[in-house]
């Protein structure tokens, strides 16, 4: 500025070192930070459960305020996240709790100002399917007797095991905050923990602890019934699923008053995104001419079906926020090269029934109901058990007054519960629902993640499934494919893929 208002006034020279200095300010600007690249004019993101509402979210931080992005829905804005009616009060069917440390998760509710209810606590069993292996007492010395009797000090060195791993995990956050990006999901994995973490996606979370010299039996006996709760699956899971698992049998698990699904809504209004109603059917590849440059532009045609019937649109930059499985997205990719291709995974189907109903106490062996108080059932590995766990729930709204005696049960099962079943189960019930779902990645290590990037500047938000799936992979994935999806866009390589980030960041305080 203060050149400027001297130049003319001054003399030659004068004016000639300040046409020098405005050159070279000039010349540094476009060959340091690529600032005078176009920003990117419209941005599309396929799926609106908490991947792409947080990526929504994120892109407009990056991005800023003058880029359009259109976020596509073929159901419920939440996805995963999603409520059922049994007999005018909602539950939360799918993702569930939250983790303490979930930082990503705790902000946006936080930043969305929604609320999280007190939680109940309950007595939790462990039944093998023909006693129970494991019963909670309302006495908390009792229990730690009970566990240091039954399993020596494993359930201490678990609980050491799956802190140590906890710790290294929570670096991404620091990463992030300094806007370091990933170009696959192992390169994030391996930021964090090295080729430790690496390994554990190699092998089963059985071998993972076998190796740490965890006792077989607390293994089939504690750590498999929590595998089954939670990713309706066995031991034979990747040891970093397996973890994360086992940080979700944690205490201080959270959830969002009024549903989960919640946060999705409230990020997609925050990021200021247009929400469109449409089954994304097509991406294409197109090449446009530039106006005057004559270079050609690349852009992505996104072919829906809506309400509206069939329509097309030209992004500059996507990203896929749902699991690329045919019976989940059915997305045709038309004319990539190479072709992009097709991941193949399996996803897990789980049935979540919802029953108001008296539980028949003695089919778990108890023949006095009134001294039944389990309202958390977990099981063993058993080929005769039909379901893979039980629990009491609350409401999303209006927890606290839940009224004495009268209990929902939800039951995951990997079928539908038919009437026999549900017999067996309760003594009496008014109410049965049911949600179907392809819920998780079918895990079978060795694990190899399909690609983030997919093409020039098209994403894969799901690939973080391969590690582990839950609302805060997701959240994460986002941030970082929303750093990715920038730093790609304004070629700054040395934002992604550092190595020693860690040891990097330590001492830059
Ligand atoms: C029963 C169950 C229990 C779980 N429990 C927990 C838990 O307690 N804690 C936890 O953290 N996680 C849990 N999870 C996992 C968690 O719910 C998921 O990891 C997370 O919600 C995935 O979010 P997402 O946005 O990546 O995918 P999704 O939520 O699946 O979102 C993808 C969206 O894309 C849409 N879509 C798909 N194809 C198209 C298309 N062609 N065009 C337009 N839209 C399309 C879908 O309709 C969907 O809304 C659970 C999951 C299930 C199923
Ligand atoms: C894990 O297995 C894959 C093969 O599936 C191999 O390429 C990779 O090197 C292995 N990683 C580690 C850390 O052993
Ligand atoms: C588009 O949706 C309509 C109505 O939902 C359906 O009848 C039609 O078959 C769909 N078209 C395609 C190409 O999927
Ligand atoms: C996926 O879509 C194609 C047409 O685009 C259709 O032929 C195929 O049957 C669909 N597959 C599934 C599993 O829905
Ligand atoms: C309860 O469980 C017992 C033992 O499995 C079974 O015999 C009985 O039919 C079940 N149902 C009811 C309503 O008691
Ligand atoms: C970014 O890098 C790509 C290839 O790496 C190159 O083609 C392009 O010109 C670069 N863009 C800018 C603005 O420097």
């Amino acid at each position: 500025m203060a050149v400027r208002v001297s130049a003319p006034t001054a003399g030659v020279a004068a004016a000639a070192a300040a046409a020098f200095l405005l050159l070279t300010l000039w010349g540094s600007f476009s060959s340091a930070s690529q600032e005078l690249r176009r920003p990117p004019a419209k941005i599309g993101v396929i799926g609106a459960g908490i991947g792409g509402t947080s990526a929504a979210y994120f892109l407009r931080q990056r991005f800023g305020k003058d880029v359009q992005i259109d976020v596509f829905e073929k159901g419920e804005v939440g996805g995963r996240l999603a409520t059922v009616s049994v007999e005018g009060k909602n539950y939360e069917a799918g993702g569930s709790v939250i983790h303490p440390l979930n930082l990503h998760m705790k902000h946006f509710v936080n930043m969305l100002g929604l609320s999280v209810p007190a939680k109940q606590g309950g007595l939790m069993g462990i039944y093998n399917g023909d006693e129970f292996v494991f019963e909670e007492s309302s006495w908390y010395i009792w229990n730690i007797i009970k566990l240091l009797w039954n399993y020596g000090l494993n359930a201490l060195r678990m609980h050491m095991w799956v802190e140590e791993i906890l710790d290294k995990f929570m670096r991404i956050y620091r990463y992030q905050s300094h806007d370091y990006a990933f170009s696959t999901s192992e390169a994030l994995l391996h930021a964090l923990g090295g080729s430790d973490f690496l390994w554990m996606l190699n092998q089963t979370i059985d071998k993972s602890m076998q190796k740490a010299s965890f006792s077989q039996k607390f293994i089939n006996e504690m750590v498999t019934p929590v595998m089954r709760v939670n990713y309706g699956q066995s031991t034979s899971i990747n040891g970093f699923v397996g973890a994360v698992s086992l940080a979700g049998a944690d205490s201080g698990l959270w959830s969002i008053e009024g549903g989960n699904k919640l946060a999705c809504t409230g990020l997609l209004e925050a990021s200021k995104a247009h929400g469109i109603s449409g089954t994304v059917i097509s991406l294409e590849e197109k090449a446009r001419l530039e106006g005057r440059s004559g270079g050609t532009r690349k852009l992505y045609e996104v072919t829906y079906n809506s309400s509206m019937g069939l329509r097309s649109d030209l992004y500059d930059i996507i990203l896929i926020a749902t699991p690329l499985q045919r019976k989940i997205a059915n997305i045709t990719f038309r004319s990539f090269k190479p072709p992009i291709p097709e991941f193949s995974r399996p996803y897990q189907p789980i049935v979540a029934t919802f029953i108001h109903g008296q539980i028949n106490a003695s089919f778990f062996g108890c023949q006095d109901p009134s001294q039944f108080y389990l309202n958390a059932i977990f099981t063993t590995e058993n080929p005769n058990l039909f379901f893979n766990s039980l629990g009491v729930v609350s409401p999303v709204q209006n927890k606290m007054d839940q009224i004495l005696g009268s209990q929902v049960w939800k039951i995951f099962s990997p079928e539908s519960l038919t009437k026999e079943q549900i017999n067996l189960l309760f003594s009496s019930y008014d109410a049965v629902e049911e949600k179907k779902w392809l819920a998780y990645p079918h895990y079978n290590p060795p694990e190899k993640c399909p690609p983030v990037i997919l093409h020039d500047h098209m994403y894969y938000l799901n690939s973080i499934e391969c590690l582990a799936s839950a609302m805060e992979m997701s959240a994460i994935s986002a941030k970082n494919v929303a750093l990715l999806a920038h730093h790609r866009w304004y070629n700054k390589t040395d934002m992604i893929d550092q190595e020693d980030l860690h040891e990097r960041l330590k001492t830059e305080l």
